[in-house]
């Protein structure tokens, strides 16, 4: 059976559907694979070359209109060079033929509501130049539900023309489930958030940051949906010794802090048996849609709570059995007195969960910062985005390979979380060590992907090695691209 072949294959959306089911893959791996499948088809291939002249709207239906690139960008949000080079020059066919024509048909309401609804999802970075904009308003002057519709594969629109478009082409499946889809923003800023807040002064600009840009945008649970104990969990990745501390607390207290818009959230109470948590943001527009997405699922008992880590009222939430704290603290100014702060709230023999940034393996992103100082320090996101689609449209850029594998590249919020953070810190394992020390807890254990572990213990062989960060320091120094999300590891509360 060749590549195309297996494309054609009408069960392969159902076989996929099942594996998920099961939880029989990650939905990364799923991601992966169709992502792959998609690209190295010939067809697919041969239109990536051409230019926008070169592609006419029956080629681009071609693409999008195939089962298992349809079922990708609807479920995913996409983080493919390729679909977005391809997506943008698809907007690009569109615009021209609405232009030339002056009519939309059912195929163009096809095209607008895919491209669009990806374009939502990935909140409207894909790059527009002058030409665009000139083009887009020439519609406007023939006819302005054209360019109303047409501006949803740009910008994210007002609930007037929302609602407008919606009355306009009730009747359109693919129109109407654009609107369902974009709508969400708009119901997310319904939602009520308790406060009890007390803001930092350090905290005011990482704050302001991310009410403007909730991190992140997100539709699919990137989970498997099998109920396991904690313990199970760490009993795979932590020191066995020190694994038994949630042994007979069948119901443990839950922080996830800095919850993000409940990504998370979701995916802890997914894949664990526990569906109680408390989660605490300090913004308000990311704990709103946090909330909205845990409403929308099958999940409870979670709370939403707007609070400063750097404020944290130990009267207000109690005591945890558990922490969770990914991706917050090298964003704050103190980051030690935030982590010092949830150690206050931890039980004696509690557990926490952290994600910090590695200086090693951020070597490259802090180069790219460094080359567009300028740009990033300012965050000048039309010169950045336009940064980025140079980026995605010459493959000999030293860019064009290396941001291939940071997922954060290829939406709005993930991309000024990469390359332009108002407050970042980088940190070593010897000075994890070090922290560690002064707060009187223990490393537990690295979480890591199994080929980094059969990488390490072919290098070290001693399992007992895998709990020592001495180790793990002289490993990262020869594997700098070891921790390139973040390093995430859980430490235990000492009990005295
Ligand atoms: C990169 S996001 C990570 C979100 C989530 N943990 C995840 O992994 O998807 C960082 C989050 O930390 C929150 N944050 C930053 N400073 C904070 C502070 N001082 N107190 C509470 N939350 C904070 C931000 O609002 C943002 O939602």
């Amino acid at each position: 059976m060749t590549l195309d072949d297996l494309i054609k294959t009408d069960s392969i959306v159902t076989d996929i559907e099942y594996i998920l089911e099961q939880g029989k893959g990650g939905v990364d791996q799923i991601k992966y694979v169709i992502h792959m499948l998609i690209v190295k088809n010939k067809n697919f291939h041969e239109l990536q070359n051409s230019s926008v002249d070169e592609i006419n709207l029956d080629d681009v239906i071609s693409v999008l209109n195939t089962k298992l690139v349809y079922y990708y960008l609807e479920n995913f949000q996409m983080n493919s060079n390729y679909l977005e080079v391809f997506l943008v020059k698809s907007r690009k066919v569109v615009v021209d033929f609405i232009l030339q024509r002056e009519e939309v048909s059912d195929k163009i309401l096809f095209l607008i509501s895919v491209i669009s609804k990806q374009a939502w999802k990935c909140e409207y970075i894909f790059f527009y130049d002058d030409e665009d904009i000139e083009k887009i308003n020439k519609i406007k002057e023939i006819n302005e539900i054209y360019y109303n519709l047409v501006c949803f594969m740009f910008f994210e629109m007002p609930k007037e023309i929302i609602d407008l478009i919606s009355v306009e082409f009730n009747s359109d499946i693919y129109i109407k489930s654009m609107v369902e889809m974009i709508n969400i923003s708009q119901e997310v800023k319904l939602i009520d958030i308790e406060s009890s807040f007390k803001i930092n002064d350090d905290s005011g600009l990482v704050r302001e940051m991310y009410e403007e840009n909730p991190y992140p945008r997100w539709t699919y649970n990137n989970y498997l949906r099998c109920k396991v104990p904690l313990g199970n969990i760490f009993e795979n990745f932590c020191d066995r010794d020190k694994t038994k501390f949630l042994n007979g607390r069948k119901n443990p207290r839950v922080l996830i802090a800095g919850c993000g818009t409940g990504k998370q959230v979701v995916g802890f109470c997914e894949s664990t048996l526990y569906k109680e948590v408390l989660a605490i943001d300090i913004s308000v527009n990311s704990l709103k849609y946090a909330k909205y997405m845990v409403e929308k699922s099958d999940i409870k008992k979670v709370s939403f709570h707007q609070a400063d880590l750097l404020n944290l009222d130990k009267n207000s939430f109690g005591t945890f059995d558990y922490i969770e704290c990914v991706g917050v603290l090298h964003h704050l100014k103190q980051p030690f007195e935030g982590w010092s702060n949830l150690i206050d709230i931890l039980e004696p023999g509690g557990v926490i969960k952290v994600g910090l940034y590695s200086a090693q393996a951020r070597s490259s992103i802090n180069q790219f910062k460094q080359e567009y100082k300028q740009e990033t320090d300012n965050y000048d996101v039309k010169s950045l985005y336009e940064i980025r689609s140079n980026i995605l449209n010459n493959n000999d850029s030293p860019y064009n390979d290396f941001f291939q594998k940071w997922s954060d590249f290829y939406s709005a919020s993930a991309f000024r979380d990469l390359v332009a953070h108002v407050q970042e810190e980088q940190f070593t394992i010897p000075k994890i060590k070090e922290m560690l020390k002064r707060l009187n807890i223990e490393f537990m254990g690295f979480h890591i992907s199994r080929e980094l572990r059969v990488k390490f213990l072919n290098e070290f062989g001693d399992e007992s090695k895998l709990f020592n960060l001495d180790y793990w320091s002289e490993f990262e120094n020869k594997n700098k691209d070891s921790f390139y999300g973040m390093y995430q590891f859980w430490c235990r509360k000492n009990k005295s």
